[in-house]
């Protein structure tokens, strides 16, 4: 079986791994792919987003199956003009994929379907949104309605902070259309969480538990970044609150995407806050979380490629097997991320940090240039190892991670340390 992998990040290059190691893949394709996908499959220059073009390749090359990593593509509608071809392909729908795609839209399948989250309202007009926010007064929470690469949040602290955001994403529109309309929200407070589901749409099995760490600086400090490290797995849900995420969210909201005439296939993350009334929704992605996946991955004994073939055939696989290991991701950095940051620097050590027992390195923002490893983006690449327990984990990583060198290499030394401090009752 031929595979396309959509995406080039370090969660692609994890999904490629992990497929490639399927008795019944013979070949993995990554669009656009990266060096590390180069490495173990060949790499096609068209961009995630370039969906015609994605699914021309798919045709001509005879792939029989797509796994699309990030969110771009699935909001464009690729699951649909693969569909639409004949094509197999892993992820929701245009319209399912409105769940990540549309924040208004997800509030108000929430709101339809009973599924606990923030009050809130909608506003097209930012006259109306600053009027309700000096109504309500702050902190309050006011997020762009489209993508905006994680940036379109802003949790208010006065106001005036609220009344900026709102000038800033509609009037203007530095995340563009995106910007059309705002979600103004109540401010939620506890311990924050991340449920992944696998669904054909009407079954689904949890994924393993696992814990990002979205802060850039050590001790949760600094601006958010897309993730700086995870581990897998995360006893932050006791098993009694996953019993309330399954029946308070993920059921309604499968049940609500089906009623609506969208059943939603693929990976649904949702993204928690634990309240002290209980667990309440902050957003829901339609994918892998990036550098969940490669945590999530590296323990995962099921053959990936059946199991994303089931569900693209519409018919989930019965069970997900795990190793009992723990497995921990540490993302390395350029210096600046997630503001301004240079490219080109060269890279060396990985070859030294895969010798460290169960060391695996995901590439993320790399390419070659003149025979050479250089970066080529905030994030850069992602160390993986597994461990009997958090602790070993830990050990190993960072050795490997000692090993690996480039200009202004940036990462936090204290990935995994709340679950460290979980095991040792502190
Ligand atoms: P989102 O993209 O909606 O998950 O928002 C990004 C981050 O903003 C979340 O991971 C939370 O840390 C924070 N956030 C979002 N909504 C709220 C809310 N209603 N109250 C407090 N924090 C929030
Ligand atoms: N790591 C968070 C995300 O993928 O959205």
């Amino acid at each position: 079986m031929k595979i396309l992998v959509v995406g080039g990040g370090g969660r692609e290059h994890a999904l490629a791994w992990k497929l490639a190691q399927s008795d019944k893949v013979s070949k993995v394709y990554g669009a656009p792919g990266n060096p590390g996908i180069a490495q173990i499959g060949e790499c096609v220059g068209v961009s995630p987003t370039e969906v015609e073009k994605l699914a021309d390749f798919a045709q001509k090359e005879g792939i029989n199956l797509t796994v699309v990593g990030p969110e771009a593509p699935l909001v464009a509608g690729i699951v649909d003009e693969f569909e639409k071809r004949g094509l197999k392909i892993f992820g929701p729908s245009k319209a399912a994929a409105r769940l990540e795609g549309s924040k208004a839209f997800s509030k108000e399948m929430m709101k339809k379907y009973g599924v606990p989250t923030a009050d809130f309202k909608v506003f097209s007009s930012p006259e109306e949104a600053k009027e309700y926010v000096r109504k309500k007064g702050a902190p309050i929470v006011v997020k762009a309605d489209g993508l905006a690469a994680g940036k379109g949040v802003v949790i208010a602290q006065t106001v005036e902070e609220a009344i900026e955001a709102i000038e800033r994403i509609m009037v203007e529109k530095v995340f563009g259309s995106a910007g059309d309309r705002v979600v103004i929200e109540e401010c939620l407070f506890g311990e924050e969480a991340s449920y992944l589901v696998i669904t054909d749409g009407e079954r689904f099995i949890p994924l393993a538990t696992a814990q990002d760490h979205k802060a850039v600086f050590d001790g949760d400090k600094g601006p958010n970044t897309g993730g700086m490290g995870a581990y897998s797995p995360a006893p932050v849900l006791s098993e009694e609150l996953e019993r309330e995420v399954q029946e308070k969210v993920i059921k309604p909201i499968l049940r609500g995407m089906r009623e609506e005439g969208h059943p939603f296939r693929g990976v649904l993350y949702a993204g928690l806050m634990i309240t002290e009334d209980g667990v309440k929704v902050l957003e829901f992605n339609v994918r892998f979380g990036d550098p969940e996946a490669q945590a999530i991955l590296r323990r995962l004994d099921s053959d990936l490629f059946e199991v994303c073939m089931s569900v693209a055939e519409g018919k989930l696989v019965d069970e997900l097997k795990w190793k009992e290991e723990t497995s921990i991701c540490v993302v390395l950095a350029s210096k600046g991320y997630p503001g301004k940051y240079e490219k080109g620097k060269m890279i060396t050590g990985i070859e030294e940090a895969e010798k460290i027992p169960t060391v695996v390195v995901f590439h993320a923002g790399t390419k070659v240039e003149n025979g050479k490893l250089v970066t080529n983006g905030g994030r850069v690449l992602n160390v993986t190892a597994l461990g009997r327990d958090i602790v070993e984990a830990r050990e190993r990583v960072y050795k490997a991670v000692e090993k690996i060198h480039f200009e202004g290499m940036h990462y936090r030394r204290d990935i995994g340390l709340k679950a460290v401090k979980r095991l040792k009752g502190e």
